[in-house]
């Protein structure tokens, strides 16, 4: 905006003659003093390994929808990866009972989760015969052989030693190998209310971490005490809802990425091999933190 009282002086006069200089004219020697030569320096470019990351996608088909199928499956993935980094410092923070960076970790997660909810509308503009059209190059690839997807299953408590069989000849064995045996955050959650004075069966706190959770009695009761006296057990009544909060926002993920696949497979069979609708329908059932749900029917 011009401003007619100021005073002109020389200095304003070339700012603004460089100001109203049109882009396509621009030489590159001068850009509102941004550096524009970054052959001896660090560019944003190399800072993120844009080169390897915008590299990576290969469509298969002649399809042009496949670009969006391949974007849609990689973004995920790069926030699980993040999921993963904040979900594993959460539990290492319960285990030494430093909650309040827990607490910011966990917030960070159910937000990422949020947004992987909402992705799916992009993927949802994807149609049936666009699908089909790319479905004979996919082979039998599925995000059931996402090794970050099961870890994040695991972390958060669903075990199940059969699947680290599709990961048996994959580098990423010994890690998800690990994350079964590791115990998972709401074990490391379970634990801390024993360390807090809540009386905890010896039974949940010895459980075998190979396994999914199982409801315990004890742990619904030490729940209960908590929501009960929140004044009290402030910190873990906070965590309780913040362990809430993810469990709502994963169903979530859940329930968009059953009814994307419906709208867009109908109830043909899955690329890695299941019966596709119904398998993705059964795991809605899985409830992670079974206690802090089922308490709410005693509030
Ligand atoms: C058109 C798009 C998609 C279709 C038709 C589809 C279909 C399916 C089907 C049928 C399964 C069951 C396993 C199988 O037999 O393949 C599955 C599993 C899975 N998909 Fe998708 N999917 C799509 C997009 C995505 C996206 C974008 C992601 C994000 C990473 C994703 C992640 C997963 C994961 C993690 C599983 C394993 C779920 C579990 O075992 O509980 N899928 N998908």
């Amino acid at each position: 905006m011009s401003t007619p009282s100021a005073t002109p002086s020389p200095d304003n006069e070339i700012n603004r003659m460089s100001d109203n200089k049109c882009p396509m004219h621009n030489t590159g020697a001068d850009w509102h003093g941004a550096q524009m030569d970054f052959s001896n320096d660090m560019s944003y470019g190399d800072y993120l390994g844009l080169n390897q990351i915008l590299h990576a996608q290969h469509p298969l088909s002649p399809n042009h929808n496949e670009m969006l199928f391949i974007i849609q499956h990689q973004t995920s993935e790069l926030w699980m990866k993040l999921m993963l980094h904040e979900m594993r410092a959460v539990r290492t923070h319960l285990r030494s009972d430093d909650l309040p960076p827990a607490f910011k970790m966990l917030a960070r997660v159910a937000r990422i989760m949020d947004q992987l909810v909402h992705a799916w509308d992009v993927l949802a503009t994807m149609t049936p015969p666009e699908y089909t059209a790319i479905r004979p190059y996919l082979g039998a690839s599925s995000g059931f052989q996402s090794y970050q997807y099961r870890e994040i299953e695991f972390i958060l408590g669903n075990k199940n030693a059969a699947l680290l069989n599709v990961h048996a000849t994959t580098p990423e064995f010994p890690l998800l190998e690990e994350a079964l045996r590791t115990p998972s955050i709401y074990d490391e959650a379970v634990r801390l209310l024993a360390r807090n004075g809540l009386p905890i069966s010896a039974e949940r706190l010895n459980a075998d971490p190979t396994l999914p959770t199982v409801a315990d009695a004890s742990v619904q009761q030490a729940w209960l005490q908590v929501y009960g006296d929140p004044t009290r057990y402030w910190a873990l009544y906070e965590l309780a809802e913040k362990l809430v909060d993810m469990e709502t926002a994963f169903r979530f993920w859940r329930f968009r990425h059953v009814t994307t696949v419906e709208r867009i497979i109908g109830f043909k069979t899955g690329t890695g091999g299941t019966a596709g609708v119904s398998y993705l329908r059964k795991m809605l059932d899985v409830v992670l933190f079974p206690e802090l749900f089922a308490l709410r029917t005693e509030l």
